[in-house]
C-alpha cells in the first residue's frame, strides 16, 4: 500500500498558493492544516480546501502534532525559515523550506543543527534542478561527459514592477529579503555551486537605478569556484516589460551548452563531442504564473514527489539542508565582495 505523508503549510501567498495547489491534486499526501497571519487568506484557503487554518504558527504546530502530522512546508518570507523551520524540529517535524533556507549562513547551520538534534529531515525547495534541460546537463557533467567546467556564465534578466516591492512588507528589504540575489538568482546559483563548486572569490558592482527598495535592481560579478572553474553572474529586476533571459552558458573541456529560455526551461546552444543535442527538452517546464509577473519553474510537483520517494524508498534527490547552504555561503561571499550599492 502506497504511504500517504501528512503535511501542514505555513505562508499562503504566491507561492504557498501553489503548494497547496499541488498537494490537493496529489493522492500521496495529505494537508492537515494552514497557517498565516493575514486573517483574511487564512480564512480564504481554509474554506477552498476545508481544512483547518491558524494564525498562530504555535497553535499550528500543537495542532498539527495531535493529528500526527509528519511534515512542515515553510513558505513564508526569507527572514521567518530558520525560526520556524527551528521550532517544527523542536516539535519533531520534518521540514520543507522554501528557497533560500535562510539569509545569514549561521542561521542555515543552526537550521542544520536543529535538524540533526531531533533526527528529522530538512529539504529545501530547488525545483529547478528537475527542469528536464538542466537534469540532462547535470547527468552529463556529474558522468565526465562534459570533462573539466571551464566557465559558467549566468544572466537573470528579469522584470519586476515598482508594486512588485511596494506592495511587500518583506520584499526589497535588507533584514526581510537580503537582496536579489536571494529571491531571483538562488536557484541559478544552487546550479552553479552543485556544477563547479564552493564560491572561494568574487567581485563585482552592484546598483540601485529605479526600484523602491534598500538592495540592488541590478548586479554583475565575476566569480571563482574552489573547482578552478570561472563564472560570472548578472542578474537584474529591470528587463524592460518583461522577463527576457534565465540562462546558464557552461564552457568546459568536451563541450559548450547554453540552457536558457526565460526560467532555464529549453536548450539556446549544444555543441558537445559526439552527443547530439537531446530534441525533447526544450520548454516542457513552465514558468509559474503569479498574475502580474513570472518566475522560475513550477517543478515544484516534482519536489513534492522526491520527498514522497525518498520516505518511501530512500531514493535521495531532494536537496538537502546541508545541500542548500551551499548558495547561501555563495550569495553571502558575493555580496561581501562586491562594492557597495551606489544609488
Ligand atoms: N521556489 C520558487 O520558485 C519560489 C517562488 C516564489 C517564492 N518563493 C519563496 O517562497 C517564499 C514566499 O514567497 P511569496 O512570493 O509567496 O511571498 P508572499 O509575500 O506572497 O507570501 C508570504 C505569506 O507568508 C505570510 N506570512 C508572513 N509572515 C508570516 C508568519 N510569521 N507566519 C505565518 N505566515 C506569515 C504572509 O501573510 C503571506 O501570506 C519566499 O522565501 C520566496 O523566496 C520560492
Amino acid at each position: 500500500m502506497r504511504i500517504v505523508l501528512s503535511i501542514g503549510i505555513v505562508g499562503l501567498g504566491n507561492i504557498g498558493k501553489r503548494h497547496l495547489d499541488i498537494l490537493f491534486n496529489m493522492p500521496t499526501y495529505q494537508v492537515v492544516a494552514i497557517c498565516d497571519v493575514d486573517a483574511e487568506k487564512l480564512h480564504h484557503f481554509s474554506v477552498l480546501y476545508g481544512v483547518p487554518g491558524f494564525l498562530n504558527f504555535d497553535d499550528f504546530l500543537s495542532y498539527c502534532s495531535s493529528v500526527n502530522c509528519s511534515i512542515i512546508g515553510i513558505t513564508t518570507p526569507h527572514h521567518e525559515h530558520a525560526n520556524q523551520s527551528i521550532l517544527a524540529f523542536e516539535k519533531g517535524f520534518d521540514v520543507l523550506v522554501e528557497k533560500p533556507m535562510a539569509i545569514h549562513s549561521a542561521d542555515a547551520l543552526k537550521m542544520i543543527q536543529a535538524a540533526q538534534n531531533s533526527k528529522r529531515k530538512l529539504w529545501v525547495v530547488k525545483q529547478n534542478r528537475f527542469n528536464a534541460p538542466v537534469a540532462r546537463v547535470n547527468d552529463l557533467i556529474m558522468s565526465g561527459e562534459l570533462g573539466k567546467i571551464y566557465h559558467l556564465q549566468c544572466q537573470i534578466i528579469w522584470n519586476r514592477s515598482a508594486s512588485y516591492y511596494s506592495d511587500s512588507k518583506w520584499r526589497g528589504k535588507l533584514d526581510s529579503e537580503g537582496g536579489a540575489l536571494y529571491t531571483h538568482a538562488s536557484h541559478f546559483i544552487d546550479l552553479m555551486t552543485w556544477w563547479a563548486g564552493k564560491v572561494v572569490h568574487a567581485s563585482g558592482v552592484m546598483k540601485r537605478f529605479v526600484q523602491p527598495i534598500e538592495s540592488e535592481d541590478m548586479g554583475s560579478a565575476v566569480l571563482e569556484f574552489d573547482s578552478g572553474a570561472m563564472g560570472s553572474i548578472t542578474w537584474t529586476t529591470l528587463s524592460h516589460g518583461q522577463n527576457q533571459e534565465g540562462s546558464i552558458t557552461i564552457i568546459s573541456e568536451k563541450g559548450t551548452i547554453k540552457i536558457g529560455g526565460p526560467y532555464l526551461n529549453k536548450i539556446d546552444f549544444w555543441d558537445v563531442s559526439g552527443i547530439q543535442e537531446p530534441t525533447d527538452l526544450s520548454q516542457v517546464d513552465q514558468p509559474n504564473d503569479y498574475g502580474s509577473f513570472k518566475g522560475s519553474s513550477s517543478n515544484h510537483h516534482l519536489v513534492y514527489d522526491s520527498i514522497w520517494k525518498e520516505m518511501e524508498s530512500g531514493v535521495i534527490q531532494t536537496v538537502d539542508g546541508v545541500e542548500g547552504l551551499k548558495s547561501i555561503e555563495a550569495i553571502e561571499t558575493i555580496y561581501r565582495s562586491i562594492k557597495k550599492i551606489d544609488e
